[in-house]
């Protein structure tokens, strides 16, 4: 059966090689995996006094989140960690706690970085934070070291390896979905 799949980018960059990848990532994709673009650039920084009257971005974010079956995220690192755009928006979705739109969601995490180990160390932290929150993040690793042409205009991957790498994760992020949901 079809599954929606949020698909968040953990980048509002217009040239953004993650929004790249993901783009390259729903062309690979098995129909049957249906993605929504999850907005995550108009959301305000979070601010507990914004909780009594919560922005028609934030309500609007959290909905289409809860609505979807799984969550993927292709995510750059900064400084070792995740951008702050994604935790702001990690944290919006975290409250409040009997609404948290992450719990029991099957996620799956990977990033593209100019560098070699480029969004390894990042990928970790985002691990640990959507542990925490009772998401259920697919094992394994997906990071791509993302050199010009790798991904072409039609956002095809033009290397082989990397495609089957790519194809690889999404089949076990669907066979993980089709058994959680
Ligand atoms: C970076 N970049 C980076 N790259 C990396 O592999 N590890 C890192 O820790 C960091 N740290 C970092 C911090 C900040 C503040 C910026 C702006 C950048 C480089 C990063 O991988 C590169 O800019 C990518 O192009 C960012 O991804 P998008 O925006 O193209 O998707």
């Amino acid at each position: 059966t079809p599954k929606k799949i949020a698909l968040i980018v953990g980048s509002a960059r217009k040239a953004s090689i993650n929004r790249i990848l993901a783009k390259a990532l729903v062309k690979l994709a098995d129909p049957s995996l249906q993605f929504q673009d999850i907005r995550i650039d108009d959301l305000p920084i979070y601010n507990g006094d914004l909780e009594d009257n919560r922005p028609e971005t934030v309500n609007r974010f959290t909905s289409e989140v809860a609505a979807c079956d799984a969550v993927l995220i292709v995510m750059p690192e900064h400084n070792r960690s995740l951008p702050a755009l994604l935790k702001n928006a990690i944290d919006w979705g975290s409250k409040p706690a009997d609404a948290n739109v992450w719990r029991d969601k099957p996620t799956a995490i990977c990033g593209a970085s100019p560098g070699a180990i480029g969004t390894a160390v990042g990928q970790q932290h985002l691990r640990q934070i959507l542990g925490i929150l009772g998401a259920t993040v697919m094992g394994g690793e997906t990071y791509i070291s993302f050199k010009p042409g790798l991904i072409d205009d039609d956002y095809q991957v033009t290397n082989a390896s990397t495609r089957e790498f790519l194809s690889a994760m999404l089949n076990k992020f669907s066979t993980l979905i089709q058994k959680l949901t």
